[in-house]
């Protein structure tokens, strides 16, 4: 029987030439796979029909669009995930759902290697091929554009020359990579890290000329999850999807950053990620009036971590499902309401109200009546700040020697 290899396909350019190349580097039977993760653009089954029109053997669509909102994007939020403060994990957190669906087809079209598109210099081919290494040890990986000699001109120059039925003349400078989570644009003008993103590099976000009137939502949590906006019920994924919209019309969550790649190689990066970055914004809101102190410094630092895994492609690792389980004991009382406003390219918090709060009006308030005694805060004083000045007493006894 041939061999039959599975093919991350995302409809462009370098995907659909892959197909025909790996045909031809290897022998092997091509199936083109495509997962929906709410990149909205063309759709599907004008995908799929490219990928057969490429010489795919079989082209399969995935929906997976309810799936990583419920179980990547969730997370994502709870954890209040930002690597290196910034970036809310777009690409990183789709890869792995992306890898399920790849084994998951490798196992029904009897392949025995999945390949990606990536290139060597980037973190998508770690999370690719960790992925792979652990839902499917047995399975071989190739990415042709590193393994294959598939160049940029050399795939114009196989697609012209062949007649695929993809466009091969709009040149678009950027490596642009889109999930309903956010959007990730990289490479042309923007390596130069001093230029200023033109604006036609954006797409989730506005730069309102006029700008629109203030938008003030609000949204419901039930322990970390968002589940109404505006008093309407929600999925996860129409969450994100509303968010994207309104926050998007006000230009919030666009981010601009030289990242730290897994390979050693600072990046900068183009970012907008308005419906993640008003829910991860809300969501800590949220946190801050029903999470117990402690708990809450200690999470901060497990959520950094809990990025740091993502970002490095250890979706699949033991220490990865640790440190969800922490984070998701944490959401037990993150419920409520949470109100901001979006305008001016923020979503500032201007109301929070909660069941479950730890707010206490009557030990907070300067009014009188407040049930906080006051007393007891010299004594407390004393005894906090009890051992730095027995250390400074030494300091101040050797230092007069
Ligand atoms: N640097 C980001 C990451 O590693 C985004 C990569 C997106 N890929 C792209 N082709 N633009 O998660």
């Amino acid at each position: 029987m041939t061999e039959r290899i599975v093919l991350a396909y995302s409809g462009g350019l370098d995907t659909s030439v892959a197909i025909g190349w790996i045909g031809e580097a290897t022998g092997a039977e091509v199936i083109a796979v495509a997962v929906d993760v709410g990149q909205g653009g063309e759709s599907l089954e004008t995908i799929r029909q490219r990928a057969l029109g490429c010489g795919a053997v079989e082209a399969y669509v995935a929906d997976a669009s309810d799936e990583f909102a419920n179980e990547y994007c969730m997370p994502t939020l709870q954890a209040n995930a930002l690597y290196q403060g910034h970036y809310p994990l777009v690409s990183a957190i789709s890869r792995p759902v992306i890898v399920k669906h790849l084994v998951k087809a490798a196992r029904e079209f009897g392949a025995t290697t999945v390949a990606h598109g990536c290139t060597g210099k980037g973190n998508d081919q770690v999370r690719f091929e960790v992925g792979i290494q652990t839902l499917g040890p047995d399975l071989k990986c190739i990415a042709p554009v590193r393994d294959l000699a598939l160049t940029r001109d050399k795939a114009i120059a196989f697609a012209e020359d062949k007649g695929l039925p993809i466009e091969t003349t709009k040149k678009n400078p950027y490596s642009i990579d889109q999930n309903v989570w956010g959007r990730a644009v990289e490479t042309g003008y923007l390596e130069d890290i001093w230029n200023a993103p033109t604006k036609d590099i954006y797409d989730y976000t506005a730069t309102p000329e006029f700008p629109p009137a203030p938008d003030e939502v609000t949204i419901s949590f039930d322990a970390g999850i968002p589940v109404a906006i505006d008093g309407v019920k929600v999925t996860p994924l129409q969450a994100i999807q509303e968010l994207n919209r309104r926050a998007g019309a006000q230009g919030v969550g666009r981010i601009d950053v030289v990242e730290d790649r897994l390979v050693g190689i600072k990046s900068r990066e183009i970012y907008e990620a308005p419906g993640a970055m008003a829910l991860i914004t809300a969501h800590k809101h949220l946190e801050d009036i029903t999470i117990e102190r402690e708990q809450a410094r200690f999470k901060a630092t497990v959520g950094q971590r809990w990025a740091e895994l993502v970002y490095d492609g250890q979706w699949f690792s033991p220490l990865k499902r640790s440190l969800d389980a922490f984070i998701l004991d944490t959401q037990r009382y993150v419920s409520g309401d949470i109100r901001m406003v979006l305008h001016g390219g923020q979503a500032i918090v201007n109301g929070r109200r909660s069941e479950t709060s730890l707010y206490d009006f009557d030990l907070a308030t300067y009014d009188t009546g407040d049930t906080f005694d006051q007393s007891m805060a010299r004594g407390f004083i004393e005894l906090w700040g009890m051992s730095a000045k027995v250390a400074s007493g030494r300091d101040i006894r050797v230092a007069g020697k």
